[in-house]
This record gives C-alpha cells, sequence and structure tokens, in this order.
C-alpha cells in the first residue's frame, strides 16, 4: 500500500510540473483580454458564429475563419482525414490549422476544440484509455480519479484539444440504460465526489463539460433519450445534486440532455435550463446543446433553434446543418424572435469561458509526443482499473502462483478492445483485440506461466465473460444478462466450460468484463472466486492478474447495486432486491 501511495505522489507531482496551461478556474478573470470591449467589438454575424459548434469535418479551414467559428466538434469515431489509426502528429497539424484559421477570423477569436475524451483522450490511437467512469465509481480512493484526469487533460492538449465533453454525472437508475457506464455510481454522493475528483485534475489543463442536465439516468426503463416520469422532487433531490456541486466548482460548461422530464424536452425546457440552472443556481458557464438534440424539438428549424436559445442554450452543437443554424438566427434576432441581450448572454458566457481559461494566450501547442501513453499515465491507468475492480465471490483466497497449471478461456481473455467498451478509436468501440494500448489477459498471464490447452489437464480454470462493446442506444437492453441481451455470444459457452470444470472438482475462477452488474442467474455456483472488472480499458489485462497473483490487493466497493432479476432493475425495486449491495466488495488479502 505504502509503495503504491509513493508511486502516486511521484505521479501527482511529475503531471503536475508537465501541465503548461494551468490557470486556476477559481482565480479571477485574467485581465489581459478584457471580455466587454471584446464582445463590443463583434458584429451580431460574428457573435453568432461564436455560439456555433460544427463538426470537424463538416467544415473547411476558410469557413471557419469566415464564419468567425466559437467551437469544433469531433464527434465520436472522427478522425484527420477519416483514418482511425491517425498519427498523434496527423491529430496535432488538423487541430492547429483549425485554430490559427480561428485566428486569422476578423474577430481573431481562438475556437474550443471539442472532443469526447471520456475514458483518455480515447478517439485517438495510440491515447492511454483509463477506466470507464463505472469503474471510477468503484474507486476508493479519489486522488486516482484526479490523476486520471489530470493525465486525459494532458493527453489533450499535447494535441491542442481543450474542450472535454466529460465528465458525465449521469446517475443510472436503471442499467437497461446503454449509457450506464458512462455512470459513475447510482447515489448522488458517489458521484458528486467522483466528478469533484475529475474536475480537480482536469479544470485549469482543460475546459471540462459536466453532462447531460439534468436526469439522463432517470428516464422510464433505463431508454436512452427517453422519458423520465419524475418529480421536480425527485429530481431536485439526487440528480440535480452534482450540478449544485459542479456550479460551486466553477465548472465551465454544462452539455443539455436529450431527454424528457414529464414529456416535455430538456432542450426546449426554459425552467429547468434559465430558471433553476442559471438563475437559482447561479450557473455562468456555456450550456451546451446535445448533438443535433435541438432537431428534436417540435417545429421547423428556425423554430427549433429560438426555442433553444430562448430557454437558455447558449452554444449549439449542430455537426452539419450549423449554416443554415448561424443563417436562422440571424434572422430570429433581427425579427425579434431572439433578443440581442440573449445573444450578448450567450456570447459573454463563451468568451469568459476562453478568457478564464487563457485560450487567447495558449490556443496551440507544441506537439508533445512522449505523453501520450507515457510511463506516467500507463501507471495511473493500471492503478484506476486495479482499483475499480470489485471481488464478488472468493473461496479460494489463494494467489495464482499457489492453483498449479492454469487454462484460460472465455470472448474477454485475449482482447483488449473489449476491456476498453464503447468510445474508444471508435463511437461504438473498437472490437478488434488488440487497439495499439495495453495487453489482454493472456499475453499478461502468459509471461509467467504456461497455459494448458484444455481444460481439462488444468488445475484451475479461469474464465471471461464480456459484453459486447457499445454506446449511447446501442446498448439499450430489456435483459442485461450474462447470457442474453448485449452479451457476448460466446459467454454461453464459456459458462458450459466453467461448469464443467466445477464439476470435476477443478478450481474456477470468472473474470465480467461488462459495462454494467449483469443479472447472473445462478452462474456464480460454478465458480469459486468472481470478479468484475467492468470497462478497466487497456491496462485492464495487467491490473486484474496482478490482484489474482495478490501482487496488490482488492479494493473497489461497488457503486451500484447488483441485480437480481429483470423485474427488479428499476431504482425503486433494487433498492429491496438485489444480490449485491452499493460499497459491497470483498478483499483477497485482508494483511494488505
Ligand atoms: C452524446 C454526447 C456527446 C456528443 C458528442 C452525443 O450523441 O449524447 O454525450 O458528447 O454526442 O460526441
Amino acid at each position: 500500500m505504502k509503495k503504491y501511495l509513493a508511486i502516486m505522489t511521484g505521479i501527482i507531482i511529475l503531471t503536475l510540473t508537465a501541465c503548461t496551461t494551468a490557470q486556476d478556474p477559481a482565480s479571477p478573470v485574467m485581465e489581459t483580454v478584457s471580455v466587454e470591449a471584446l464582445l463590443a467589438s463583434l458584429s451580431l454575424e460574428e457573435k453568432v458564429g461564436q455560439m456555433l459548434q460544427p463538426e470537424r469535418s463538416a467544415i473547411s479551414l476558410r469557413e471557419i475563419r469566415n464564419y468567425n467559428i466559437g467551437s469544433i466538434l469531433n464527434a465520436g469515431g472522427s478522425h484527420p482525414d477519416d483514418d482511425p489509426l491517425s498519427t498523434f502528429n496527423d491529430w496535432h497539424a488538423m487541430t492547429r490549422e483549425m485554430q490559427e484559421a480561428a485566428l486569422s477570423s476578423s474577430s481573431k477569436i481562438p475556437l474550443l476544440y471539442g472532443i469526447d475524451a471520456v475514458h483518455g483522450n480515447n478517439n485517438v490511437y495510440g491515447a492511454t484509455i483509463f477506466p470507464h467512469n463505472i469503474n471510477l465509481g468503484m474507486i476508493q480512493d479519489l486522488e486516482v480519479i484526479e490523476a486520471v484526469a489530470r493525465a486525459t487533460a494532458l493527453e489533450m492538449t499535447a494535441l491542442n484539444m481543450h474542450l472535454n465533453f466529460s465528465p458525465s454525472v449521469a446517475i443510472a437508475h436503471n442499467i437497461r440504460w446503454g449509457r450506464t457506464y458512462e455512470s459513475m455510481g447510482q447515489t448522488s454522493e458517489i458521484v458528486s465526489s467522483r466528478m469533484q475528483a475529475y474536475l480537480r485534475g482536469a479544470q485549469g489543463i482543460i475546459v471540462p463539460t459536466v453532462k447531460h442536465y439534468v436526469g439522463d439516468g432517470a428516464t422510464d426503463q433505463g431508454i436512452d433519450q427517453g422519458n423520465a416520469s419524475i418529480s421536480e422532487e425527485a429530481l431536485r433531490a439526487v440528480h440535480l445534486i452534482p450540478y449544485i456541486d459542479a456550479i460551486a466548482m466553477n465548472v465551465p460548461v454544462i452539455m443539455v440532455s436529450y431527454h424528457s422530464i414529464e414529456g416535455v424536452k430538456m432542450h426546449g425546457n426554459q425552467y429547468y435550463l434559465n430558471d433553476v440552472l442559471k438563475e437559482e443556481l447561479g450557473f455562468e458557464g456555456i450550456l451546451l446543446s446535445d448533438y443535433n438534440a435541438i432537431n428534436q424539438l417540435e417545429g421547423d428549424f428556425k423554430a427549433q433553434l429560438i426555442t433553444a436559445i430562448n430557454a437558455g442554450v447558449d452554444m449549439l452543437m449542430q455537426p452539419f446543418n450549423w449554416k443554415e443554424a448561424i443563417e436562422l438566427i440571424i434572422i430570429a434576432v433581427n425579427d425579434g424572435d431572439i433578443s440581442m441581450d440573449r445573444i450578448d448572454d450567450a456570447v459573454r458566457r463563451i468568451l469568459t469561458v476562453k478568457v478564464n481559461h487563457g485560450l487567447f494566450e495558449n490556443s496551440v501547442h507544441p506537439l508533445n509526443e512522449s505523453i501520450m501513453y507515457s510511463e506516467a499515465h500507463h501507471q495511473i491507468a493500471f492503478e484506476a482499473a486495479s482499483q475499480s475492480m470489485v471481488l464478488l465471490k472468493d473461496e479460494l483466497n489463494k494467489p495464482l502462483d499457489e492453483l498449479g497449471t492454469l487454462f484460460l478461456t472465455g470472448p474477454g481473455s485475449d482482447h483488449v478492445g473489449l476491456m476498453a467498451g464503447g468510445w474508444t478509436t471508435e463511437w461504438q468501440g473498437n472490437e478488434s483485440p488488440r487497439i495499439g494500448v495495453g495487453r489482454s489477459i493472456k499475453e499478461v498471464l502468459e509471461e509467467n506461466h504456461t497455459l494448458a490447452s484444455r481444460w481439462q489437464d488444468a488445475d484451475t480454470v479461469i474464465v471471461v465473460f464480456a459484453e459486447r462493446s457499445y454506446s449511447e442506444w446501442f446498448g439499450d437492453t430489456p435483459n442485461p444478462s450474462l447470457l442474453e441481451g448485449l452479451a457476448h455470444p460466446d459467454n454461453r459457452a464459456a459458462l458450459n466450460i466453467a461448469r464443467f470444470a466445477k464439476a470435476q472438482g477443478k478450481n474456477v475462477i470468472g473474470l465480467l468484463i461488462s459495462g454494467r452488474p449483469l443479472i447472473l442467474g445462478d452462474a456464480l455456483d460454478h465458480f469459486d472466486q468472481f470478479v468484475a472488472m467492468f470497462l478497466p480499458g487497456s491496462e485492464g489485462g495487467e491490473a486484474v492478474i496482478s490482484l489474482l497473483n495478490h501482487d496488490i490487493p482488492f479494493t473497489g466497493k461497488l457503486s451500484f447495486y447488483w441485480p437480481m432479476t429483470t423485474s427488479g432493475l428499476d431504482y425503486n425495486a433494487i433498492q429491496n432486491q438485489h444480490l449485491f449491495p452499493i460499497g459491497y466488495g470483498l478483499s483477497s488479502n485482508p494483511q494488505d
């Protein structure tokens, strides 16, 4: 344990000194650029350009310059020249050119390059892939989360990216939801404490976003972008809490959710956006819409824009129809449908975030390839992965070395892509076994063990189950279980091997790679030891083997209730009937 603390302190000092743009978000606005003077100098066209966030592939350098674009979206799975294997140099060159285009516009205002670096700078092939948020929820040492956020931010700035659409502060109350793994847990205490750690690590290096406002994890049956039948009282008591805590930390950006509350889409909900978030809670940052989300509002595009902007949206993530949006907003202002005050308020917020972040002084950084998947970041990813795995059952309490000949099987046993999950290189995840970083469980295990080629010849059988990779609504399922829903089709054969091996008196260890706790039926009966790995990222293989070796102790605790049946998945039901409660997690070697 002490050795670990020394390593972590070293890492934190190292990453702090490596940080180049540090601005304390709580410190007064930098005086080098006056927001008010700048705002007063802008034409309506220049102001509206600041409010748009087109997708990188849908805008040219000339258009960035001519339209005074305020921000660029790098969508999940969008890469320079549409090449998923783009080099760090390709990324850096692309973002630099875009920034230079913005700086040569009539307003000369630098742009915010936004990306979903939700578990490391995960769109970039070769970046460190940290565990997903669900894993961060299981970690007890919050300094590790801070280190993850800091390292992610450094792998962004190395490539001139400043705006992260992370952390999600969703409180996933139904694991049928495909975005469960983007949620850090099922209580506001767990989510807020981890979000605070995340913001401590990220702020000052990049501009973080908390999302998706508010109650995205509360939809009925966990349907992505669905409707939440929830009272205001319940929403305030649980789902609003992380936002209150984020505003207390001066969070610069909040992203609005796609879903509806009692039938009203959040993007048009003036009460929650303007009255609650901005006026009551005092949020002074940028309220960002989600990808094409305003197109889900009623009316034609112009009406949708008017509704969203008047409800409080400041920046519009309209990846493709951004040009039309600019034209329509200008018409709406000229017609009096959107007031100039509302435009000024939105642009003031955008400029203030840019000034506070030091973007006017520091918008292009030298390419720092050595920080990408550096030894220090690899070590942080390892710590985070190992501290986030939860030991659910242990009747062995022996390290691997004492378990004789090993046999390894199952869809997750030789697969880094499945350990990384959604939002890895591609939006839906990278389903290849090798993703350029990290090692599979098999690769790590083979370093010190000669594996049996048939389970019949082994003393101990290790079975690695997996869920397929997915993101957003692709991950919704009515039946989130070990063998159904998004479960890997090979789980069934793997479970059969476990059953036979157990019946023959062998030691059987189960490892589960999944974006949520899965209904296990009676599967645990066939295992002597069972570990929930969730989505541990590139270093998951090294981490789980170190834990099974007893080189380090299990410390992860569940931040979700572990379900028993499909009938008991909604939050009210699961609190009363579950396999394991929140907070559960065994320790393999208590002497540590
Ligand atoms: C997601 C957001 C994400 C955005 C940009 C949307 O579909 O809901 O979480 O930040 O895309 O990639």
